[in-house]
């Protein structure tokens, strides 16, 4: 028998959980591919003969609730439902009660039944008479329709005869019910063709007119009840003891006793759970649903679905009670691989078995909600929740993980870079203070006489990142290497393979590259010896890529190398900034930590300060660098994002912000490896910068084409106005990108981002 309880299931990777559910024998090798490789998804094609119109399929998550233990076995119980926390918090009730003992649950005899409305009757009660008197001739024309139901047990078993009242204008209006056992199929389909095949015998015998002939989706005769008995000990918190949990969830439950508002709130968390095993198992949800909301207002009052009370031993039961016609075989089930999976793992017998497990989860559901509400809130529920996947995200070891979800918790902030940060503080690493220090930068391992600067790109976050908002970006494995090749008359730099343009002042020509070199030698204390530096870039210029401050790294590394000087890292970066001050006018310091550490980086500036951060990555990310031909100047689109911003602050402020949210997510997307969901950030953030007037007609055509052709996510990097575009896209699917646009004449560079360029650039 499957165990229902698995601890640490929600710390693994899906992945992982796949194979835990492997190896305890819960999945076949079958339902193992499926669900491993997503061949299980329904297709499109199967979709079109589902229903009409279709377009395309719509996904939903499937977890597993755990923990379930109902009339002595154990479920493990999948469940379709997006909301955040409705599974885990029905797995933490489960468990609650499974320690209790577990579930009793009882479903009645699975009958449904069809209805026959008949008009225009003359004698109402003769009519009556008659039908009843015919009982059996009706069962045999409904069973007639349906032997195979016959055959398996099922079958029209009852007819009922109610008299309405009267009509508008048809006279009393009478129904027939046509009562069926429908086994384990839902019947809908059965009981309609059922009443449909004795329409024409109830006209006979009633002498009226047959009008609607439909089942009722009030399906009363086949209710189920579960129960559960807790003692009040196991319901304590760490602030709350047992009896005050208890009491709390007695009060709760009066409340929606007492107030309709509070009992459809209530009534709604029972069917979070409910609904979404019936999505899971391909049963009718909006059936269920109505049948469960008819029930609750079947007094004439709408009531709660479950009572709360505390038995004479002070323990804490509790009671739903709902109707749940539900089915295991039929059109349904066989309709969506997904389904089948769900049974298998499910692994019900009966439709019965499913109600009573579907009852159970109600219970649960409801106890879930009601403990938490009436202790510490839902909130702070879906914080934990929260914290606990940023934790996993955030590579938190299995050690260290409760103490970084509670700090987390009490930050109060619970974002991936804050658990970085907490886990760097537990392993007693770098504290450096401030908001994004996810790890401090290493000295780059690079063989320093190579005299190299990194080209960048920026992943997410350029232009906001100029106003202090954070941005996050990857250094190429192109770069610009630079050598002092001799004395000169005057500070000199000879660049190969870039042509010089300095009228038009690309910011990389000769000119102004000479005003580098200028710069360099002074701040260097070597001005007064001249040389002549001679640069090798394998980066195109003036496209965004991060060409001018590479080569301001080189020149200063190429410079510090032939003079001997004694030069940091952190002074290098420095330099190249006052650099790209020349170049750029308001540089915002990211190039040129790139160009120098050669590592992917958060990077925020904050006043005169920059924060950076090392992005430490789960798996190097494939890219296609796309050069749109444009050539464009930084200087001149920040100049415009400025002009804007200074007309209209409000709505460019509100951008940056969004920007800065979406470098988080694509900060938490790069640390798990997460291709789709990073290219998804790529992809608004490419909107927002079109919004900020930063794109052109042919970026756009670009990132166009790169997206037809797979890639995940592509936007314009760097400055914008021309320039390069990056995408992004699986790693079997990157060359097609690249190739494709290649066919279209766009030059293209492959490379990775990945933690750091160490040892790639320059071989
Ligand atoms: C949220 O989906 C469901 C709850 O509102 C149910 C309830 O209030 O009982 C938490």
């Amino acid at each position: 028998m499957t165990d229902s309880r698995i601890p640490r299931f929600y710390q693994l990777s899906v992945a992982e959980r796949l194979r835990e559910l492997r190896d305890r024998g819960v999945l076949d090798d079958a339902d193992f591919e499926a669900l491993g490789t997503g061949s299980y998804i329904l297709t499109a094609m199967k979709a079109d003969q589902l229903t009409e119109n279709v377009v395309g399929v719509f996904a939903m998550p499937m977890g597993l609730g755990l923990n379930f233990a109902i009339n002595g076995r154990d479920y493990l119980v999948p469940m379709v439902v997006e909301e955040p926390s409705i599974i885990a918090a029905v797995s933490s009730a489960a468990l609650i009660v499974r320690n209790a003992g577990g579930f009793t649950s009882t479903a009645e005899a699975p009958l449904i039944f069809g209805q026959v409305q008949v008009l225009d009757i003359r004698d109402p009660d003769a009519a009556r008479s008659r039908i009843l008197d015919a009982k059996q001739r009706i069962l045999d024309r409904a069973n007639s329709a349906h032997p195979n139901m016959v055959a398996r047990g099922g079958g029209a078993i009852d007819v009922e005869v109610h008299l309405r009242g009267n009509s508008a204008s048809n006279g009393q209006l009478l129904v027939v019910h046509l009562v069926v056992d429908s086994r384990d199929a839902m019947g809908a389909n059965l009981v309609n063709t059922m009443c449909e095949a004795v329409a024409p015998l109830i006209e006979e015998l009633s002498g009226g007119r047959v009008f609607l002939r439909i089942l009722s989706n009030l399906t009363d005769r086949a209710m189920v009840r579960a129960r559960a008995v807790i003692p009040a000990a196991h319901l304590a918190t760490e602030h709350f003891s047992g009896a005050d949990v208890r009491d709390g969830i007695i009060v709760a439950g009066e409340f929606a006793e007492l107030d309709v508002y509070r009992a459809t709130t209530h009534n709604k968390g029972i069917m979070n759970g409910i609904d979404a095993v019936a999505i899971a198992t391909g049963n009718d949800w909006r059936a269920i649903e109505a049948a469960a909301h008819a029930h609750a207002a079947s007094s004439g009052k709408y009531r709660p679905l479950t009572r709360w009370s505390a038995d004479d031993d002070g323990n804490l039961v509790g009671e739903i009670e709902l109707p749940l016609k539900v089915g295991t075989v039929g059109g349904q089930v066989q309709s969506n691989p997904a389904i089948r999976i769900a049974y298998n793992i499910l692994g019900t017998r009966s439709a019965a078995d499913l109600a009573e497990v579907m009852a159970a989860v109600g219970l649960a559901q409801n106890l879930a909600a009601l403990k938490a509400l009436s202790t510490e809130g839902i909130q702070p529920g879906h914080m934990r929740l929260h914290a606990r996947s940023v934790a996993v995200a955030a590579g938190a070891s299995d050690d260290d993980f409760d103490e970084v979800v509670e700090r987390l918790v009490a930050s109060g902030d619970i974002k991936v870079w804050k658990a970085q940060k907490i886990i760097e503080d537990l392993k007693g690493g770098a504290t450096v203070t401030g908001t994004i220090d996810i790890a401090p930068l290493a000295a780059t391992t690079v063989d320093p006489a190579r005299n190299i600067g990194y080209g960048k790109i920026i992943l997410l976050g350029e232009h906001s990142v100029v106003y202090g908002y954070r941005a996050v970006a990857a250094p190429l494995n192109l770069g610009i290497r630079a050598e002092v090749t001799g004395p000169a008359d005057h500070n000199e730099l000879v660049i190969s393979g870039w042509d010089s343009d300095p009228a038009a002042h690309n910011p990389a020509g000769a000119e102004l590259a000479a005003r580098v070199a200028v710069l360099v030698s002074e701040r260097l204390g070597v001005a007064s010896t001249p040389v002549r530096v001679e640069v090798f870039p394998e980066l195109p210029r003036a496209s965004g890529l991060g060409a001018s401050a590479a080569l301001a790294v080189a020149v200063i590394r190429a410079m510090v190398h032939a003079f001997n000087l004694s030069v940091s890292e952190d002074e290098v970066s420095r330099l190249a900034f006052e650099c790209e001050q020349l170049v750029h006018g308001t540089p915002s310091g990211v190039d040129n930590t790139v160009a120098t550490f050669g590592r992917t980086i958060l990077f925020q500036r904050v006043g005169d300060e920059n924060r950076t951060s090392e992005v430490r990555m789960a798996r190097p990310i494939p890219v296609v660098v796309g050069l749109t031909g444009v050539r464009s100047l930084t200087a001149d689109t920040v100049g415009r994002v400025r002009a804007g911003w200074e007309k209209n602050p409000q709505h460019y402020e509100a951008i940056f912000s969004e920007i800065d949210d979406l470098v988080m997510t694509g900060v938490a997307a790069l640390t798990t490896g997460d291709i789709r969901a990073l290219g998804e950030v790529m992809n608004l953030n490419h909107g927002l910068l079109n919004a900020l007037g930063v794109s052109s007609p042919e970026l756009e055509a670009l990132v166009d084409l790169a997206r037809r052709s797979g890639a995940l996510g592509a936007k314009l990097t760097g400055g914008g106005g021309g320039g390069a575009m990056i995408a992004v896209a699986e790693p079997d699917r990157i060359h097609s990108v690249a190739n494709t646009l290649d066919v279209a004449g766009y030059q293209t560079y492959l490379t990775e981002i990945r933690s750091t360029t160490d040892d790639t650039v320059g071989t």
